[in-house]
């Protein structure tokens, strides 16, 4: 089978190619092919999967390209984890939008929305690309905002492409230890959109066992979103939301540990990861090493202004541990590859799984998997809270996906205006001024 990842130069690429070299089963992922269209980025990745390779018989082949139709013809399974404009961008996103006193995040509210429309041109580009010249592969899609993203390359791809998070199985994941039950055998009645979802229960045999971490202040405040949330307001709501909420639900001071950090995530990370790639560069770094290091901090300082702002310390060092995102990666490419039936939380459309959305609305939800891709299955209704933030959510959505069909700056601005997180018509209007000023990626806008 063969692998295309696009945006190969990227960091968390080890992460799946350390996947990949457990796996030794007949089916399994031969050949590696990196697109990026940076060299730099692609020589500093490939140094550190040779080194992760080394005594490994059956490690997958890599090659590096950056020709696009060269990296996408005769793929099996293409990973569309690009960065479009960078982390000087990701960067930029938030300064422009905490200017304005609005939140500005990489995925969520104003700065998660300029970042999706200057993405949306190109990863429709990149679908339509894939569409002529592999029509059978499977598009596996991290890029965020991944569940706007997601929906987009459908609208072309139909259900070959499926949209991944890792934060919806690290909630398990915590939720699961807290109860002091194996993660592996719960059923997690987890629904909404990307970075906007809610665990409602925990079946174990048929048996929700979520209200047992309701009963006790020891259990509840054990795990990563028990500390962010506060038990009182997790009892209100009966349910674990993503981490992703606090900025909706505690937005003020979200916004307040932002503005007032002495760098935003975005400039932290443009910083740190141009140190590694500036590293990189040296024939006598060891690649593997520097590349763990540069992992550790990146993880340790994950949120680290939500925790802030929440007024708690360091992270857990259990939730340190990856095994996120490239696990569910790899379950979902041997459950299609291999008709290895599976249940994974996964970005697909709609179908009839939320009544209050249409069949094409990509949502994040159960979906059992197998040769034939990933099927949602029925879950409960959302409650009302939860339906006002993922209808007005979505609806900004498709308002942004109108803008980047159309070209309609009218669109945007309406995007930004009707965002939950965006006060004022006013202010949506100055963020598109701002965001066009400096992203020369925006100017298909009229
Ligand atoms: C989580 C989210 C991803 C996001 C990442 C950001 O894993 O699920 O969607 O890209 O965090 O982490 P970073 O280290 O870039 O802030
Ligand atoms: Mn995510």
């Amino acid at each position: 089978m063969r692998l295309t990842i696009l945006g190969g130069g990227g960091f968390r690429v080890p992460l799946v190619y350390g996947a990949l070299l457990g796996d030794h089963a007949e089916g399994r992922i031969t050949h590696v092919t990196l697109f990026d269209l940076d060299e730099r980025r692609l020589s500093a990745i490939s140094r550190v999967l040779a080194e992760q390779a080394r005594g490994v018989p059956d490690a997958p082949v890599v090659r590096v390209t950056t020709d696009l139709d060269e990296a996408v013809y005769e793929a099996d399974f293409i990973f569309s984890a690009i960065r479009v404009g960078g982390l000087h961008g990701r960067a930029a996103d938030e300064r422009i939008a905490l200017d304005e006193g609005v939140l500005g995040q990489e995925t969520v509210g104003a700065g998660g929305l300029a970042y999706g429309l200057r993405t949306l041109p190109v990863v429709t580009r990149i679908a339509q690309q894939i569409a002529d010249l592999a029509p059978d592969a499977w598009v596996i899609n991290f890029t965020n905002p991944a569940g706007l993203v997601t929906e987009a390359m459908s609208r072309i791809l139909g259900d070959r492409v499926i949209g991944i998070c890792d934060s919806p199985v690290g909630l398990g994941r915590r939720v699961a230890r807290a109860l002091n039950v194996d993660p592996r055998k719960v059923w997690l009645d987890y629904v909404g959109l990307n970075h906007l979802g809610w665990l409602r229960g925990v079946k174990v045999g048929g048996k929700d066992i979520l209200p047992r971490l309701f009963e006790y202040d020891t259990l509840l405040g054990s795990f990563e979103e028990g500390r962010l949330f506060g038990l009182e307001w997790l009892r209100s709501l009966g349910a674990i939301p993503n981490e992703y909420l606090h900025y909706y639900y505690f937005n003020r001071e979200t916004v307040r540990a932002y503005s007032e950090a002495k760098r935003t995530r975005g400039a932290y990370l443009l910083e740190q990861q141009e140190g590694f790639y500036r590293e990189m560069e040296r024939s006598d770094t060891p690649a593997l090493a520097t590349w763990q290091r540069t992992l550790a901090d990146r993880e340790a300082t994950y949120m680290a202004h939500n925790r802030e702002a929440a007024g708690l310390g360091d992270r857990y060092e259990e939730d340190l541990e990856s095994g996120g995102y490239e696990q569910v990666a790899l379950s979902l490419m041997r459950a299609i590859a291999r008709n290895e039936r599976t249940t994974l939380i996964l970005n697909v459309r709609n179908r009839q799984t939320l009544s209050v959305l249409d069949a094409d609305a990509v949502i994040e939800v159960p979906c059992l998997v197998d040769a034939s891709g990933a099927h949602p299955v029925s879950v409960d209704p959302l409650p009302g809270h939860a339906v006002g933030l993922v209808t007005s959510v979505k609806a900004v959505e498709r308002e942004a996906m109108a803008a980047a069909e159309s070209c309609s700056r009218a669109a945007a601005v309406k995007a930004f205006a009707l965002h939950p997180l965006v006060d004022s018509v006013g202010v949506a209007r100055r963020l598109l001024d701002n965001y066009m000023d400096e992203f020369a990626g925006l100017s298909y806008l009229r």
